[in-house]
C-alpha cells in the first residue's frame, strides 16, 4: 500500500471543511483561472521547472515569463509588469526600496500593511505616518478624501518624502476617490511618486494616475496564494532601481507554478469569461446582501460587493468572538476585528451560501447578541506622526516589557499588530503618550488574545534621532 502520512497538515489540506468565506478568492479551486486549472491537471509537479532558458524569470529580458509579463502589462495599461512569488508583501517591499534611497522618508497611511513597515526596516527608511478618517460605528479606518490628503501633504511635503503610499481598496472593500487623491498629489507635488497597495484590487489605480501598483492575485483575482504583480507606469519611477530591489528580495528559484498563476489570473480577469465570472459572483453577493439586510443585519457600506462586512458591534458582539463561534459551526470567515467580521465571498459560487450564512448569523444573533455597542473612540493620533527613533534601530534595541497602562512616555521596541488584518496599532520607534497608552490598553480588551498585557519598550530611550 502507498505510504500515507497522517500529520494534521496533510489531513487538513486533503479535506478542507466548512463554508469557505475566506481568501484565496478562487474559493478552494472553484473559480481558479482556467489555464491554471488545465496546468494542475497535468501529471503532478511536471510543471515545477527551474529558470530554463526558454522560460526565464521575472528579471530576465528573454523567455516565456518575460513575454507573459509584457502581455499582462499591455492588458492592464502598464509600461512594465513583474510577477512576484512572495505575495503582495514581497513586491511592496521591493517597490518601496526601489522608490526611496536609504535614510529617506516615505509617507505611509496608518492602515499600512505590516510588510511596508518591514520594508522601512530593510531599506533604512523613515516612515511618516498619516492618520485617516475613522468610522466610530464599525471601528474601521476609512479611505482618505482628497481634502484630507491635502492637509496631510501640507504638513508632510516640507519633510521631503521620497514617495507616497496609498492603500486602495481596503481589506474591507472600501475604495477611495483615487483619481481625486492623485490629482491632489500632482497639484501639490508633481514629481512625488505614488505607490498604490491594491492587494485587494484589480489594478485600476494605474488609470487613476498611480506610478506603481501592487496586486495580490489571490485576493481579488483567481490566482494561487503568493502570486502577485508589480505594475509600473510613467516616468517618475526608475525601472533600474526597481529591478535592483526585486533582485535583492526575490528568491533565485521562483516557482514556475506561481509565475503561471500570476499570468493566468491577470489574463482571465481581463477576458470576457473572467468578466462574466465576476458579474455572476457580484449578482449573488448583492442578493445575499439584500437578504441579510432584510433580516436586520447591519452591513458596513463598501464598494466591493464580494467583501461582506458584518457590523458585529451593532449586534453587541465582538467580531473575534463571533468568528470563533461561527468557526465552531462550520463558517470560515476571513477577517475578524473588534466591531466587524468580514466575509470574502470569492469569485466562485459557494453551494448553499444563500441559506446557510443567513441561518448561522440568525443563530449567532440569538445566542450571543445584546445591546449595540457604544461607538468606538478614534485612536488619539496626530495627523502626521514621525517615530522618534529609527524603526529598525528601535526594533533591534535592548528592550523591557512594561504593562500597557504604564507605557506612557516610553518608546516602542516592537509593533503592536493584530493579525489579521496586519495593520500595526503602534510601530517601533514611536513614543507612546498618555492618551495612546490608555487607548492601547482599551484595544487589548477589544482584541482578546491578540494584544498582550505588556509592550516591549526600548530599555534605553534617551536622546532622539
Ligand atoms: C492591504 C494589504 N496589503 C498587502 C497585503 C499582503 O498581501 P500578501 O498576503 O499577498 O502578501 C495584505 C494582506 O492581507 C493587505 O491586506
Amino acid at each position: 500500500m502507498a505510504e500515507r502520512c497522517d500529520w494534521p497538515l496533510f489531513a487538513l489540506l486533503r479535506k478542507p471543511t466548512g463554508l469557505p468565506l475566506h481568501l484565496p478568492a478562487h474559493g478552494r479551486g472553484r473559480a481558479l483561472a482556467p489555464e491554471l486549472r488545465r496546468l494542475l491537471r497535468r501529471p503532478a509537479a511536471s510543471w515545477d521547472l527551474p529558470e530554463l532558458p526558454a522560460l526565464g524569470g521575472p528579471l530576465e529580458e528573454e523567455g516565456a515569463v518575460a513575454e507573459a509579463q509584457a502581455a499582462c502589462a499591455a492588458l492592464l495599461g502598464a509600461d512594465r509588469c513583474w510577477f512576484g512569488v512572495n505575495g503582495a508583501s514581497g513586491l511592496l517591499q521591493a517597490a518601496l526600496l526601489g522608490l526611496a534611497p536609504p535614510g529617506s522618508r516615505v509617507l505611509l497611511p496608518r492602515n499600512l500593511h505590516r510588510s511596508l513597515l518591514h520594508g522601512c526596516v530593510l531599506g533604512h527608511l523613515e516612515p511618516l505616518l498619516f492618520d485617516l478618517p475613522f468610522d466610530p460605528a464599525s471601528g474601521l479606518w476609512l479611505p482618505p478624501t482628497p481634502a484630507h490628503l491635502e492637509r496631510v501633504l501640507e504638513q508632510a511635503l516640507p519633510l521631503q518624502p521620497a514617495a507616497l503610499v496609498l492603500v486602495d481598496p481596503t481589506y474591507q472593500g472600501q475604495a477611495a476617490d483615487l483619481a481625486g487623491l492623485v490629482a491632489t498629489l500632482r497639484r501639490l507635488a508633481p514629481d512625488l511618486p505614488v505607490l498604490v497597495d491594491q492587494a485587494h484590487g484589480e489594478g485600476t489605480a494605474l488609470a487613476a494616475g498611480a506610478d506603481l501598483v501592487v496586486l495580490s492575485l489571490q485576493k481579488a483575482a483567481t490566482g494561487l496564494a503568493q502570486s502577485a504583480a508589480l505594475l509600473q507606469r510613467g516616468i517618475r519611477v526608475d525601472q533600474g532601481a526597481l529591478e535592483r530591489s526585486l533582485l535583492w528580495l526575490q528568491t533565485s528559484s521562483p516557482s514556475a507554478l506561481l509565475l503561471a498563476s500570476a499570468a493566468a489570473a491577470i489574463a482571465h480577469g481581463q477576458s470576457a469569461a473572467g468578466r462574466h465570472q465576476r458579474q455572476r459572483a457580484v449578482a449573488g453577493a448583492l442578493a445575499l446582501r439584500q437578504r441579510l439586510e432584510r433580516l436586520g443585519f447591519t452591513l458596513v457600506a463598501n464598494q466591493d460587493p464580494l467583501r461582506m462586512v458584518l457590523n458585529t458591534a451593532a449586534l453587541g458582539i465582538n467580531g473575534l468572538e463571533a468568528d470563533g463561534w461561527l468557526l465552531e459551526r462550520g463558517v470560515v470567515a476571513e477577517l475578524p476585528e473588534p466591531g466587524t467580521l468580514t466575509f470574502c465571498l470569492g469569485l466562485g459560487a459557494t453551494a448553499g451560501l444563500g441559506s446557510r450564512l443567513p441561518a448561522r448569523l440568525l443563530a449567532l444573533r440569538r445566542t450571543l447578541g445584546g445591546p449595540a455597542w457604544e461607538p468606538f473612540d478614534p485612536p488619539p493620533l496626530p495627523l502626521l506622526a514621525r517615530p522618534e527613533r529609527g524603526v529598525g534601530e528601535a526594533w533591534r534595541s535592548r528592550s523591557q516589557a512594561v504593562p500597557l497602562e504604564a507605557a506612557a512616555g516610553r518608546i516602542a521596541a516592537e509593533p503592536l499588530c493584530p493579525y489579521p488584518p496586519g495593520i500595526p496599532l503602534l510601530i517601533p520607534g514611536e513614543r507612546i503618550d498618555g492618551p495612546r497608552a490608555a487607548w492601547l490598553a482599551r484595544q487589548r480588551q477589544r482584541w482578546p488574545g491578540q494584544i498582550a498585557d505588556s509592550v516591549n519598550v526600548m530599555a534605553n530611550d534617551q536622546g532622539g534621532r
